[in-house]
């Protein structure tokens, strides 16, 4: 019998159940564990986050040389947590950091060594770049969030690659021979798709509602599906169309080879709300800045 005909679509909660029962995912280094303490609670102040990144001398050496790449725009190197922290302010240092913390554990997992991990992760921090970027082409204050939520957007697709393998080779079959976008294909054989998916895994990992909001619609970021917390559908959005600007010019790849739309009408009427710039030539010209800014912050440094 086809692999096809012996697989049942899951049902929804038949897939939630999965994710909510993974065990073995890699735990999260105790310096993650903490930050993600820090951005639940209310009174999180610059000493205690700047004591957890601390932790880790070498966690804290990459989230130092983020918060100095050019996309940040700060005035001048700084060499210290604490000055990155009084330049950039609490909110922007602790989204990165907590970008990050669940990003090591996505990048160390690694039970299927055939597929391009290396790739997928370009794929991410190219999403996670390009959405910092664009928020401050349009002058959107989202402190940090834009980057972090383009960075786990795909988590969902790591998900599928690990723990449901069967479903995850037949999806990319499905995608080729059809000609479909995985999105489609992962609805079509597993009933979810890896927005869904990531989103779960984002709320069992307790990250704040915006970020689990951001990764469950990045996709639809005009409607979250119900029982979700989108409480910024412009972070959403603002993935959707980083996502789709990567697919368009090759940075990284998140599998997908017909991941090339950024110009969705609903995303970009989300992020161009209340602002005058609203025609196709504006989005374009935004959009030709958004690369060349993309190109001079040199990527790869970041992740070596
Ligand atoms: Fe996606
Ligand atoms: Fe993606």
């Amino acid at each position: 019998m086809a692999l096809e005909a012996q697989l049942l679509k899951h049902s929804r909660g038949q897939i939630k159940a999965k994710v909510d029962r993974i065990q073995t995912l890699p735990t999260m280094a105790k310096v993650g564990m903490r930050v993600i303490e820090l951005a639940s609670s209310q009174e999180v102040s610059m000493a205690d986050l700047s004591r957890a990144i601390h932790q880790d001398a070498s966690f804290a050496a990459r989230v130092l040389k983020i918060a100095n790449s050019p996309f940040y725009g700060m005035p001048r190197q700084v060499d210290s947590l604490q000055l990155a922290l009084v330049i950039l302010g609490l909110n922007e240092i602790q989204n990165i950091a907590l970008g990050l913390s669940v990003f090591n554990v996505i990048r160390n997992m690694n039970s299927h060594p055939t597929r391009n991990r290396e790739q997928f992760w370009l794929h991410s921090a190219g999403c996670g770049i390009v959405a910092r970027i664009l928020a401050r082409a349009l002058g959107l204050h989202a402190e940090g969030t834009d980057f972090a939520a383009g960075l786990l957007h795909d988590i969902g697709k790591i998900v599928i690659d690990e723990f449901f393998g069967e479903e995850f080779d037949l999806i990319h079959e499905k995608a080729a021979t059809k000609n479909v976008c995985v999105l489609e294909a992962e609805e079509e054989v597993l009933g979810e798709s890896h927005a869904h998916i990531g989103g779960w895994l984002a709320e069992k990992w307790q990250l704040p509602d915006i970020l689990c909001g951001a990764i469950m619609c990045h996709h639809d970021s005009a409607k979250a599906p119900a029982g979700t917390f989108v409480k910024d559908p412009k972070i959403a959005a603002l993935s959707y169309v980083a996502e789709g600007f990567c697919g368009c010019h090759e940075i990284g790849w998140d599998g997908d080879s017909r991941a090339c739309d950024m110009k969705s009408p609903d995303a970009w009427d989300i992020l161009l709300a209340g602002q005058s710039k609203r025609t196709r030539a504006d989005i374009d010209a935004i959009l030709e800045e958004t690369l060349q800014a993309y190109r001079e912050t040199r990527p790869q440094m970041l992740w070596e």
